[in-house]
């Protein structure tokens, strides 16, 4: 049954960290309504676990900072955006305090602060290692304390509705949805904020829940917004593996405290490929995992943290103590099995630091959007913390709009998309899913590529009845083959064998 919900003021549709900053920065006079496709805890900011980087150290600064990021970001970051953003970070960091995120401290009662890749000081603040359930934890909590707030969980946006006459044609006027029950609804809105992640699930492995599937970055797509650095996929180095597969993320925070990768005859290897070691910038860490995995036929390589007493971990690392420990691994003693997964989307859909993008009424905020802080290649940690900055400052945004009474929405279904009922779909996802990983992995090249775009044709060409969360990965993975086949270089987290780099050359 297709129906109208009664209007809301901001539609939020996502409940992660972006998400959730957002409508707790809302005035608390609008009404707000906030989806979360799955469950509220199936996200990937609740499975966060190093933390978020901030500068909160006298020794550190903020110029410190964005010089790592620039550098993490292989040369294509937008300074400005850059800057921007990591300047927030501490009234970010003590907004996430004001709502009772429970931080690691020392015994001084400071922040305790930890390191990761592409970051030249300790500047990482965490929740032991589970530093994302703490911090949904306690923004969940406030969200169900607040009354201009309606949460909605099982619930999915399966296409933007726009604008269709006046002055206002092609201005986001809310979503249509799929709701818990199963029936459809449109739900219009003043202004519709996107923060729905990424979509490592375009991958068969991935770090990622299974409702990062891209669909922001599709919905919004059709609704005439730019999508950029769409290419730049990066790959955690460390994700556990089991029997073959992705069995969870191994925190960055590990090698920030010392954690060696080997190989399994117990030859450490990084200094091979950068002088950083372990703590060089993520994709290049990754790449030379999967080298060296390549080189010596392995199906992953260790990581060692058994330097560490058992009590230190225990403290520090309980999450990927517990992890392990389930697989009857025991890190006190023993390497840990490691291979790199697909982990962030470094692109995304434009939109500036307040989160708006070039459809009007129409915000972008988080994983799903692309400001220009990560360029090719992220720094780690430095996601969480452009949530919380985002979040608060499109809300921001919106609180400085008026709000004029007599507004009306001339809102027209532009899109007619199949809901989530379509044709079954898990064969043609699982072989999607083996075409991107053979083909835009770790390694590209222009015959992989071309053969994916050609393939993604054909799919999107013959297969009409499918269902919204199938077309949206079919749309997705086109558009990023496409970027990568634009992308004639090889450049942080893009590498193309036919465009080597030095330091492929020097392999
Ligand atoms: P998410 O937290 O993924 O939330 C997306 C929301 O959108 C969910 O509520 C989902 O249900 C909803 N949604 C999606 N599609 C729809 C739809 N069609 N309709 C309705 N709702 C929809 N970054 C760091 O900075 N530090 C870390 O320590 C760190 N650790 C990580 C560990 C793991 C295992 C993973 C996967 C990522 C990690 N990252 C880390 C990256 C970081 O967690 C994410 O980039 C960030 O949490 C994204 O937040 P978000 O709010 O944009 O999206
Ligand atoms: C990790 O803990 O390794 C993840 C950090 C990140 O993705 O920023």
């Amino acid at each position: 049954m297709n129906s109208k919900l009664p209007m809301t003021d901001v539609l939020i549709i996502g409940a992660g960290l972006a998400g959730m900053s957002a409508a707790l920065s809302l005035p608390p006079q609008l009404r707000v309504t906030l989806l979360s496709k799955s469950r509220f805890e199936e996200c990937a900011s609740a499975w966060a676990q190093g933390g978020i980087a901030a500068v909160l150290d006298a020794g550190d600064s903020v110029a410190k900072h964005v010089q790592d990021t620039l550098i993490a970001g292989a040369g294509l970051c937008d300074e400005a955006a850059v800057r921007q953003i990591l300047e927030q970070a501490p009234a970010a960091m003590a907004w996430l305090q004001g709502h009772g995120v429970p931080f690691s401290c020392n015994a001084d009662g400071s922040l305790h602060l930890t390191r990761e890749g592409g970051h030249g000081q300790r500047r990482i603040a965490h929740a032991a290692d589970r530093t994302g359930h703490a911090v949904h934890t306690a923004l969940l909590q406030a969200c169900q304390s607040r009354s201009n707030l309606t949460l909605l969980e099982n619930t999915a946006a399966l296409a933007l509705l726009q604008d269709a006459g006046g002055p206002c044609t092609g201005a986001c006027t809310g979503a249509w949805l799929r709701m818990a029950d199963g029936s459809e609804q449109q739900l219009q809105a003043r202004h519709t904020i996107l923060a729905t992640g990424g979509m490592g699930q375009i991958y068969p492995y991935t770090t990622n829940p299974g409702t990062a599937t891209g669909d922001g970055l599709a919905m919004a797509w059709r609704a005439g917004c730019r999508l950029q650095d769409l290419e730049f996929m990066q790959f955690h180095p460390t994700a556990l593996q089991i029997n073959g597969k992705a069995a969870g993320l191994v925190s960055e925070a590990l090698r920030g405290e010392g954690a060696l990768l080997k190989l399994p005859n117990g030859e450490r290897f990084m200094l091979r490929h950068d002088e950083r070691a372990e703590l060089a910038p993520r994709d290049i860490v990754a790449r030379a995992i999967w080298a060296e995995m390549a080189e010596h036929g392995l199906a992953y390589v260790h990581l060692d943290i058994s330097h560490q007493s058992r009590s230190w971990l225990e403290q520090h690392f309980p999450g990927v103590m517990a992890l392990c420990a389930a697989h009857g691994i025991d890190i006190a003693s023993q390497p840990i099995p490691v291979a790199p997964c697909a982990h962030y989307a470094c692109g995304g859909i434009q939109a500036d630091v307040d989160g708006r993008t070039e459809v009007p009424q129409l915000y972008a905020i988080g994983e799903v959007a692309r400001t220009g802080l990560h360029g090719a290649n992220r720094l780690a940690s430095n996601s969480l913390l452009e949530c919380v900055v985002m979040g608060r400052a499109a809300a921001q945004h919106i609180a400085g709009q008026p709000l004029d009474s007599s507004y009306k929405l001339h809102s027209n279904y532009r899109n007619p998309d199949n809901g989530f009922s379509g044709k079954s779909s898990s064969n043609i996802e699982q072989e999607l899913r083996q075409l991107m990983l053979t083909h835009v992995g770790i390694v590209r090249s222009n015959q992989g590529l071309a053969r994916a775009a050609e393939q993604l044709a054909l799919w999107r060409a013959q297969l009409q009845d499918i269902d919204a969360a199938l077309r949206n990965q079919l749309d997705v993975c086109t558009l990023m083959v496409h970027a990568a086949l634009q992308r004639q270089q090889s450049v942080g987290a893009h590498c193309n064998s036919d465009y080597p780099t030095r330091e492929m050359l020097a392999a």
